[in-house]
C-alpha cells in the first residue's frame, strides 16, 4: 500500500479537470464539466466530471471513477501504473519499496525485451547478416535514413539467435515467451517466434517499443507477416503503427493506410502523417485514438476488394466518432506504395488532394456499374444513388450531389428529392429500431450489469444503501451514528457492502474519505459504482430524515431474510426449532 501522505499529494496536484481535459474536449455546464464520453461512441455528451469531488461519470454507459480509474481505463493500464503514470505528469516520485504488483513487472519486462530485441533487429539488419535483408528492402526502394528511422530490423535464420542472446542477458524462457519473442518448443526450450524476417518494431504513444512485425523476405513459402500476439503490453486494437511519429506532424490530416510497407514507404515520401492498424481492421478504438489527434483522415486503402470493404467500414467507424474521412483512390497501383514507387511522392500529393469524400466515391463507383445510355440503366443508377444520398449524412452535402446528377443525367430534382424524402424517412425508422436493439445489448454487457441484477431483486433495499452511501459522503461526521445503526453485512449488494465497509473504516479512523485513497482499496467495478452514486447525489441530497427511511429500509429487510431463512429449514430442523420455541416457553 503506498502511503497516504504520498496520495493526498498527488490527488492536491493532479488537477482533475485538465487531466480528463487532455482526453476529452470538456465544457463547462454549472460547477461540472461534459463532453464526449471516452469509453463509448457517442455524438451527443453523457460524460460529466466533477472537479468538487474529483470523479468523473458516464450517464451513457456507466463508466465512471476518480482520476485514477479514468488513468487505468484509458491508458490500459493496472493501479500502480496509472499511479506512477500520473505522479510523472506532476512531477513526483512514487516512494519504491517491493510492492506486490507482479503484473507491472512483467510489463516492465516485457517493454525491456522488447528493447533489446529490436536492438538485436536492427543491428543484425546493418551488419554482415543482414546483407540479404537490406537489398530486399533496398529492393522495395527504402533507403537507410528510413529505416534507422523506424528501426527497422532483420531476424537471421536460426531458432535460438534472439532467444541466446536474451537469455545471455538475464531474461528467462517465461519472460520471452509473455512478451512473445519466444515459443515454447515441445522438449520445454523455447525457439525464436521471427526467423529469417525484415522486422517493423511498433513503438506505443510513450516510446516503448510494444511489439513487432515479421515480413518474410522472398520465399513464398511461410505465411507473409508474422506479429506480436496481444500480450500485456500489446493490445493490437488499441494501438497504430507509426502513430507516435504521425502525431507531431503539423498537416491537419493523417493518412491511413493498410500496411507497415505503405506506412513506411509514404514517410520516406515526405509525408509524416501515415499511420496503419496493426494487422487488423480498423477498431473502434482505434478510430476513437484517431480522434484525440485529428478531424480529418484520409483513408489509403489497397485499391482491392478487401481494401474497399475496409475502407466503408472505417468511414462507419470515423463518422461514429465524428472524425471526417475522404477516400483515395489509387489507381494503377495496388497500394500506396507501389503508388510511390511507380510515380513519385508529387503524384501521390495531388492524389491526397484530389481524394474524395465518402459520397463522391460511391457515386464514381456506382456510375462504373451502369450504361447511363440506356433508360434502365439510369433508373438502377438513380435508385442506387438515391439511397445513397439517404446515407448521407450532412445535408449540405446532399444537396450539392443531387444538383450536380440532376445537371448531369437532365432530370427533374423536384422527382429525385421526393424519392430521397421517402428513403429518408425509411431509414431513420431503421436507424431507431437498430439504436434500441444496440441499447438492449448495450445495457446487458456494461459494467453495472451485476450491480443491476441486485437492483432488480431487491431495488428497494439497494437504494437504500446506495443513499445511505451518498449521505456518508456527504455528512462525514454522522459515520459513528450509522455504523451503529447499519453493519455493512446488512447490506444486499456485495458491491454496495465494500464501499460502504471502506467508507466507514476510513472515517471511523478520523480518516477522510476522498476517491483517490478509495481507489487503492476499491477495484474498478466498486469505483465506477460510487461515481455512479456521486453524480446522483449532484442532483438529489441525502439529509437526515432520507437517511433514517433508508436505515428502516435495510432493518426491515433483515427482519425479512430472518423469517425467509427459517421458512428454508428443513422439516426436521423445523421440528426441532418449535420445540426450542416451546422450550423456551416453559
Ligand atoms: P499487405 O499484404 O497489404 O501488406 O497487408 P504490406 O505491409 O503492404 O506488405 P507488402 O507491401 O506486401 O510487403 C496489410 C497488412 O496486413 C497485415 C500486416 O499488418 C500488413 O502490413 N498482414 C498481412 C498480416 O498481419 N499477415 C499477413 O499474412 C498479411
Ligand atoms: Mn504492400
Amino acid at each position: 500500500m503506498l502511503p497516504e501522505s504520498f496520495l493526498n499529494e498527488l490527488k492536491y496536484r493532479c488537477d482533475v479537470e485538465q487531466i480528463i481535459g487532455s482526453y476529452v474536449q470538456l465544457r463547462r455546464r454549472g460547477r461540472n464539466l461534459t463532453g464526449l464520453c471516452p469509453f463509448h461512441s457517442e455524438k451527443t455528451p453523457s460524460f460529466t466530471v466533477y472537479p468538487e469531488n474529483q470523479s468523473f461519470y458516464c450517464f451513457g454507459c456507466g463508466a465512471g471513477g476518480d482520476i485514477v480509474t479514468f488513468i487505468r481505463r484509458i491508458e490500459n493500464l493496472d493501479y500502480m501504473e496509472a499511479i506512477r503514470f500520473l505522479a510523472d505528469r506532476v512531477g513526483m516520485q512514487v516512494p519504491e519499496n517491493d510492492l506486490d504488483d507482479g503484473a507491472h513487472r512483467l510489463r516492465m519486462r516485457i517493454l525491456e525485451i522488447n528493447r533489446e530485441s529490436a536492438r538485436f533487429f536492427h543491428k543484425a539488419l546493418m551488419s554482415e547478416a543482414g546483407r540479404e535483408a537490406r537489398a530486399y528492402l533496398i529492393g522495395r526502394g527504402l533507403g537507410k535514413p528510413i529505416i534507422v528511422r523506424f528501426g527497422i530490423g532483420y531476424a537471421p535464420p536460426g531458432w535460438q539467435n534472439l532467444t541466446d542472446h536474451l537469455t545471455r542477458l538475464g531474461y528467462t524462457p517465461d519472460e520471452l515467451v509473455a512478451a512473445g519473442v519466444a515459443n515454447r518448443g515441445r522438449s520445454g526450450g523455447c525457439y525464436d517466434v521471427f526467423r529469417n524476417r525484415v522486422i517493423f518494431p511498433i513503438i506505443d504513444l510513450r516510446g516503448g517499443v510494444i511489439g513487432f512485425g515479421g515480413r518474410r523476405l522472398n520465399d513464398a513459402d511461410n505465411p507473409k507477416y508474422v506479429n506480436t500476439g496481444e500480450n500485456p503490453v500489446y493490445k493490437k486494437g488499441r494501438n497504430l503503427y507509426a502513430l507516435n511519429f504521425a502525431k507531431n506532424t503539423k498537416r491537419q490530416e493523417l493518412l491511413l493506410a493498410e500496411g507497415y510497407m505503405d506506412v513506411v514507404a509514404i514517410h520516406q515520401g515526405g509525408f509524416d502523417n501515415a499511420i496503419a492498424g496493426l494487422g487488423t481492421a480498423l477498431t473502434s478504438d482505434q478510430a476513437r485514438l484517431i480522434s484525440g489527434y485529428t478531424q480529418s483522415v484520409v483513408l489509403c486503402y489497397d485499391s482491392d476488394e478487401a481494401g474497399q470493404k475496409a475502407t466503408r467500414k472505417a468511414v462507419r467507424l470515423f463518422d461514429e466518432v465524428g472524425v471526417r474521412t475522404r477516400i483515395l483512390t489509387i489507381t494503377g497501383a495496388k497500394d500506396p506504395d507501389e503508388f510511390i514507387k511507380k510515380f513519385g511522392s508529387d503524384r501521390f500529393q495531388l492524389l491526397i488532394q484530389g481524394s474524395s469524400s465518402a459520397a463522391e466515391f460511391e457515386i464514381a463507383k456506382l456510375r462504373s456499374q451502369h450504361d447511363l445510355e440506356t433508360a434502365e440503366g439510369r433508373v438502377a443508377f438513380l435508385q442506387g444513388f438515391v439511397r445513397l444520398m439517404a446515407a448521407t449524412p450532412s445535408p449540405i452535402e446532399r444537396e450539392v450531389y443531387i444538383s450536380k446528377i440532376c445537371r448531369e443525367l437532365q432530370i427533374d430534382k423536384q422527382a429525385v428529392s421526393v424519392q430521397l424524402e421517402a428513403a429518408l424517412k425509411k431509414r431513420q425508422r431503421n436507424d431507431q429500431q437498430r439504436q434500441d436493439r444496440e441499447l438492449g445489448t448495450f445495457a446487458a454487457q456494461s459494467p453495472s450489469a451485476r450491480t443491476d441484477f441486485e437492483k432488480q431483486r431487491h431495488p428497494r433495499e439497494v437504494l437504500a444503501e446506495e443513499g445511505l452511501i451518498a449521505y456518508l459522503l456527504r455528512s462525514p461526521d454522522k459515520a459513528g451514528w450509522l455504523a451503529s445503526q447499519v453493519e455493512p453485512r446488512q447490506l444486499v449488494s456485495p458491491v454496495d457492502r465494500d464501499i460502504y465497509a471502506a467508507l466507514l473504516q476510513r472515517l471511523l479512523a478520523g480518516q477522510d474519505a476522498d476517491m483517490m485513497v478509495l481507489s487503492a482499496q476499491l477495484d474498478e467495478e466498486r469505483m465506477r459504482k460510487l461515481s455512479e452514486i456521486l453524480s446522483r447525489q449532484d442532483s438529489v441530497a441525502v439529509g437526515d430524515d432520507a437517511a433514517r427511511d433508508y436505515i428502516r429500509v435495510l432493518t426491515a429487510a433483515e427482519k425479512a431474510k430472518t423469517i425467509e431463512e427459517a421458512g428454508k429449514l428443513q422439516d426436521e430442523e423445523w421440528k426441532r426449532y418449535i420445540a426450542s420455541l416451546n422450550a423456551g416457553k416453559k
